[in-house]
């Protein structure tokens, strides 16, 4: 998987001071890196927390993600990783036939160029696997970029829950029902299909 080339989105450092300890995609040159998607570990948490803590006004905590992690049946976290940079993540919840999006992010360095949509993609592909029918989320009213992103793959606005963060605002809640049709799977195909002709442009230096 690969990105659009260009934008302001690529920073200088893509690989951290010290490198990560993720995957690092294979053939991967210095001018053209794939996205990699991946089981989110333990080990994998001081980089969420940096991004978790930037995009989210209450952001989860260490021990909130490691009970999460251990939830290994109901949960799936995944992370994208460019080079050995964990630059996003996505996690979902399974009841019975429903999957819960928990947390969709993005590194802001790094918003703007599909990673949020191709986090999506995997969470549906991921939801699929477990058995899951339908999808639904909450997301702070006003959030236009998630509200834009869970559109595109058919979730619609269903109610509002009032006062739903602790720290105040309300929720609106979405859902998109029968994800396992053949309607649907066109859907997921046309929006992975939009995806796979873009290059992502690694401006290390
Ligand atoms: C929401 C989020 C995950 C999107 O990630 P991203 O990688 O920037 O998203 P993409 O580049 O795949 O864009 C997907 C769609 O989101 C919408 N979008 C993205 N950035 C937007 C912006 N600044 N304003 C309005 N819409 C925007 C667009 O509809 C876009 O579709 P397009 O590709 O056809 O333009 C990211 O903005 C983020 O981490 N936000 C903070 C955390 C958050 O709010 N998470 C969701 C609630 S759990």
């Amino acid at each position: 998987m690969i990105l659009p080339p260009g934008g302001p989105g690529v920073p200088g450092g893509a690989v951290p001071p010290g490198g990560g300890d993720g995957p690092i995609p294979p053939g991967a040159d210095h001018g053209q890196l794939p996205v990699v998607i991946a089981p989110m570990r333990a080990r994998d948490l001081r980089s969420v927390l940096r991004i978790e803590g930037q995009v989210f006004d209450e952001p989860w905590s260490k021990r909130l993600f490691e009970e999460e992690l251990d939830q290994r049946t109901s949960r799936a976290y995944r992370a994208a990783w460019v080079g050995n940079q964990l630059v996003g993540y996505a996690g979902q919840m399974s009841i019975d036939d429903e999957a819960h999006v928990n947390n969709v992010g993005v590194d802001p360095l790094w918003q703007g160029r599909r990673l949020g949509t191709l986090l999506m993609c995997d969470l549906v592909r991921t939801a699929l696997a477990r058995g899951s029918a339908h999808l639904t989320l909450e997301v702070r009213v006003g959030n236009e970029p998630a509200i834009a992103l869970y559109r595109r793959f058919g979730m619609a606005p269903v109610g509002v829950r009032p006062n739903y963060y602790p720290q105040g605002g309300d929720a609106l809640i979405m859902w998109v029902r029968d994800i396992d049709t053949g309607e649907y799977a066109q859907r997921l195909s046309a929006i992975e299909g939009s995806l796979a002709p873009f290059v992502l442009v690694d401006r290390r230096t």
